[in-house]
């Protein structure tokens, strides 16, 4: 299911073993931070399915280039062939794409009236469908789960039904504009990614690659943003390190708040000729001071954050109050899991996604349930999950608060609502 991976993905620190040759001085990454054993993140089943099993969720730290990166990779065909995880169609993430799309032709200096465009990972096609409604009509998507390939056929978006990687890139034309959002740090092999990258474009190709930035993972507390699928929490310094000994280099770093805080990486050919932004330079200073440090007070203070869930949850169920939670996002299962959460505290979760309900939170008999139980049930407390969409599901739920029921959001401190 699982495979170990002890060398660090940017740089290559770090042995594989005692015979490893990479390592003369025995270098090896650091361990940071260790959640145990747990459920993958986005595996929902019902009764009739089986699990995938569990697996270490442990990071590591390479001293060399910053890069922090699990200890194991999980099969992608076990993560990836059927994804319950479908892009939000909310308010929240709809502007999230229509900006993002304004800087990708005013910004990063596409400047083609009808560009070609390729999204890698491209989900149910949603982006791609917004971005056909803008005009643009060469679109292509890539994308390894059967299920969402469906879902994007229904929209009459072209996909290509693949994981993206060198083999898959020369089987196709070069396009203008290349937009991988949140998909980087779920890949293993990045030199054979960006070999990939370097096929699919021409020497004037823009490619911007949208990741979570450990930053503002530490700053928020969100070590909920830790699962199998992440295999690695970005730095600057450490793509800048990955990418010297290739074609591309980091044009321009520009931050958006989805997600808690999430970067574009604008990456150009180097046979280009233009230099990076200043966005590049301020990014790196800003590094100066992070490291092994960094990560162990991150790592306390999340262990402090779920100690804290738990005694309010435990205070709360012993006062005879309900506690149901709200969002079976993948970050929902790393609280259930880590904090140990059951059925008895947690009555169920819910969750707009059709793919995910009356199924179980992985690892747990919590059944998933639609939003309507909300108002249904009206549940004393619901754990706000989907903290990351919090202003929207708030707005969405008022007549539940208004009826008297509070929200908790759990980062970057326990909060109550109202
Ligand atoms: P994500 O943070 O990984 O995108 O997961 C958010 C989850 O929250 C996802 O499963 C969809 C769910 N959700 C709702 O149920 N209602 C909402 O209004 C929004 C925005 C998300
Ligand atoms: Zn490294």
């Amino acid at each position: 299911m699982y495979k170990h991976h002890l060398q660090c993905r940017a740089c290559g620190y770090g042995s594989p073993g005692a015979s490893g040759t990479k390592s003369p001085n025995n270098e090896r990454l650091i361990p940071v931070f260790d959640l145990g054993v747990q459920p993958l993140a986005n595996d929902f089943r019902n009764e009739t399915e089986e699990h995938a099993g569990h697996a270490p969720l442990k990071v590591m730290f390479c001293p060399n280039c910053t890069l922090a990166q699990l200890s194991v990779v999980v099969r992608p065909e076990i993560l990836y062939s059927n994804y319950s995880y479908v892009t939000s169609h909310g308010k929240m993430m709809m502007s999230h794409l229509e900006l993002l799309w304004a800087d990708l032709i005013q910004e990063y200096g596409t400047g083609l009236p009808s560009p070609e465009v390729m999204e890698i990972g491209s989900n149910d096609g949603t982006f791609l469908h917004y971005i056909r409604s803008t005009g643009v009509n060469r679109i292509l998507g890539i994308e390894p789960a059967a299920n969402l390939v469906i879902q994007a056929a229904e929209k009459d978006i072209p996909t290509v039904h693949a994981f993206f990687d060198a083999a898959t890139a020369a089987q196709q034309d070069p396009v203008d504009i290349v937009i991988a959002r949140h998909v980087f740090c779920h890949m293993d092999d990045w030199h054979d990614f960006i070999k990939g990258l370097e096929i699919v474009g021409h020497s004037g190709t823009v490619y911007a690659i949208e990741v979570p930035y450990v930053l503002d993972m530490i700053e928020h507390m969100s070590f909920d943003q830790i699962y199998h699928e992440h295999l690695s929490y970005l730095s600057v310094m450490a793509i800048v390190e990955l990418l010297n000994p290739t074609g591309l280099y980091l044009d321009r770093i520009i931050r958006y708040p989805i997600h808690g805080g999430s970067i574009v990486l604008v990456l150009k050919k180097r046979s280009g000729s233009g230099t990076p932004h200043e966005s590049v330079f301020e990014y790196i200073k800003k590094e100066e001071g992070y490291g092994l440090g960094t990560w162990k007070n991150f790592s306390n203070n999340s262990l402090d954050a779920m100690e804290k869930l738990k005694r309010f949850i435990a205070d709360a169920v012993a006062d005879g109050r309900t506690v149901v939670g709200y969002g079976a996002s993948a970050k929902s299962t790393v609280w259930i899991n880590g904090v140990g959460l059951t059925r008895n505290e947690i009555r169920w979760i819910c969750d707009e996604t059709p793919g995910k309900q009356y199924k179980f939170s992985p690892g747990t008999d919590i059944p998933i349930v639609d939003p309507g139980a909300l108002l249904r049930d009206r549940p004393d407390y619901a754990v706000l999950f989907a903290w990351n969409f919090a202003p929207e599901i708030i707005e969405k739920e008022k007549l539940y608060v208004e009826k008297g029921g509070k929200f908790i959001v759990p980062i970057p401190a326990l909060t109550v609502i109202p």
